[in-house]
């Protein structure tokens, strides 16, 4: 037999052994799935949109058609009650409503976060994003470590120092919202505060002064946009990067991941010379970030990646959560004018004429709380975070084996009937002193030991732009806009919040 006959031969056989192991191992897949299925199927959930893919085609119709994925997670709360699942290829995930299981689950270091989930920010699009950094480390030792180092960045005694450059920052947006009153030209709000807001982490955080309103031509504020969107796409739709249309975006978006590491690495770099030459550098988190991988004790080069992912972590979770909020608050005060008018009172009555915001003039200012808080109850920036169950449970009534995650999200359950009477209603007495607190079913900064570093720091700051806004100038929403949310990762205004600007008639500015 010919050489060439004996191969073609063999490339049969082999061709042939090839398809039935892919055969084998896709009728194996199938028969796990299936076991999966039948594992968890006892708990209620919407009807898969597919075998093997699970609901993943409700999410990406979601995802294409722009709406709130929360949305139709609340459909299904209503639906299906506190606990029911949703599955995607081998996995289940359920969706808990229920206060005592979110105690439980939330409140307690035996619940790990979410590998599944966390994976998905460790990389994006084939590139180290998050990494290992404070929101993504899933190991409790790794993650503790560097909460310890980072806690004192965020004491009130360090924070109390940090009220100049709050309101160093706001006076900046002052300025530019004069000239926009004078040239009576519409402000987008979102875009004005978020750049107020990266502004802040850069200086306090890193030791930066950016001053975005001044250089709008920053590449930082489209990075993170980029970031945001390829979070999304990468969580929700399994498929985005595969399709050659998507293929410019994936590009822009590794562009952007790698912009935000190149300069983690420049101003790290930066700072590890002058603590070298012994110069005196700020106790700040940069500082911070150092010290933590000099604590994780990992070998050379994982040090220096886990101190870029805490840089990005902190760039993208220090910014654009409090810009959303305050965005989301100014449109809501808008909607809402006798809201306003006591906002402005209150905000009169403690600060009168004076420039600065004064660490003791936060406790006073309790209704401009309220109005925070209530905006977080509505437009939870963050929505949701995930938990994983390693040994078999029970929640509300319904037995779940171990390996699956859990999520938990304050936007569905703020917006529950059963936890909030009116639940769109914006109604910031919700939030006065002597009312009744919610009971675990109100977490936008999430709970427990996993809960928002930076929590205490976003109130003050948002406290400290909105009284200087609000004591400065009057406005009013420009008609026609959406007040709809989108839903970029993390939940923002669409329209931007358009706004008229003008000084208050009794401003002495
Ligand atoms: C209104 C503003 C903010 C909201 C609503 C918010 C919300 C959240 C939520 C829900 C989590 C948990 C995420 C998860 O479990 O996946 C979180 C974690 C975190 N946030 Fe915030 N955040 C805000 C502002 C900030 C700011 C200003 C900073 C930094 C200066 C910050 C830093 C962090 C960090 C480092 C974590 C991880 C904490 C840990 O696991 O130890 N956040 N935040």
């Amino acid at each position: 037999m010919a050489l060439y006959q004996i191969v073609a031969e063999w490339m049969t056989y082999l061709t042939f052994y090839l398809l039935c192991a892919v055969f084998i191992a896709f009728v194996g897949y199938c028969l796990y799935v299936r076991h999966i299925h039948q594992k968890y199927d006892h708990i209620p959930g919407p009807p898969r949109d597919n075998f093997l893919l699970g609901h993943i085609p409700t999410f990406r119709r979601e995802v294409n058609s722009d709406r709130v994925i929360h949305d139709r997670f609340l459909e299904w709360t209503e639906k299906y009650g506190p606990v029911y699942r949703v599955n995607s290829f081998h996995t289940v995930t359920l969706v808990v409503s229920c206060p005592e299981a979110t105690k439980e689950i939330l409140m307690s270091p035996k619940y790990s976060k979410d590998p599944l989930v966390y994976k998905h920010i460790f990389y994006l699009f084939g590139l180290r994003f998050l990494g290992n950094g404070l929101i993504t480390a899933v190991d409790h030792d790794t993650w503790y470590k560097q909460r310890r180092i980072m806690d004192p960045a965020f004491s009130s005694s360090y924070l109390r120092g940090l009220m100049d450059t709050f309101n160093e920052r706001a006076e900046c947006l002052m300025q530019h919202l004069e000239v926009i009153a004078e040239e009576r030209t519409i402000a987008n709000m979102h875009r004005l505060v978020n750049c107020v807001t990266l502004d802040v982490i850069c200086k306090v955080a890193f030791g930066v002064d950016l001053d975005l309103l001044k250089h709008p031509d920053s590449p930082f504020p489209n990075a993170i946009e980029l970031c945001l969107q390829g979070m999304v796409h990468d969580f929700r739709d399994p498929f985005f990067r595969l399709s050659p249309w998507n293929r410019k975006k994936v590009r822009e978006i590794q562009e952007a991941v790698k912009l935000l590491r190149t300069t983690g690495t420049k101003w790290i770099n930066q700072r590890r010379k002058a603590v070298e030459n012994a110069e005196d550098v700020p106790k700040d988190i940069l500082t911070k970030i150092l010290k933590t991988a000099e604590e994780l004790k990992v070998d050379d080069e994982e040090d220096h990646e886990v101190m870029v992912d805490n840089f990005v972590t902190f760039f993208i979770a220090g910014q654009e959560t409090t810009a959303n909020q305050l965005s989301f608050a100014i449109m809501e005060l808008g909607r809402h004018p006798e809201i306003l008018k006591r906002a402005k009172e209150e905000v009169d009555e403690v600060l009168g004429t004076r420039h600065d915001v004064l660490y003791e003039d936060l406790g006073k200012l309790t209704y401009l709380a309220q109005v925070l808080k209530e905006t977080l109850r509505i437009y939870p920036p963050a929505v949701g975070t995930s938990r994983w169950i390693h040994e078999d449970t029970v929640i509300s009534g319904f037995k779940i084996p171990a390996g699956c995650a859990v999520l938990f999200s304050s936007y569905i359950t703020s917006r529950m009937e059963k936890f909030f009477k009116d639940p769109l209603k914006f109604e910031p007495e919700r939030f006065h002193p002597d009312a009744s607190k919610p009971y675990f079913s109100y977490y936008p900064f999430a709970l427990g030991p996993r809960s928002c570093l930076g929590q205490t720091f976003s109130q003050m700051e948002a406290k400290v732009v909105l009284t200087k806004f609000l004591q400065r100038f009057d406005f009013s929403l420009v008609p026609g806009q959406s007040f709809d949310i989108k839903d970029t990762g993390t939940l923002r205004p669409r329209s931007g919040v358009l706004c008229t600007i003008k000084h208050c008639a009794k401003s002495t500015f």
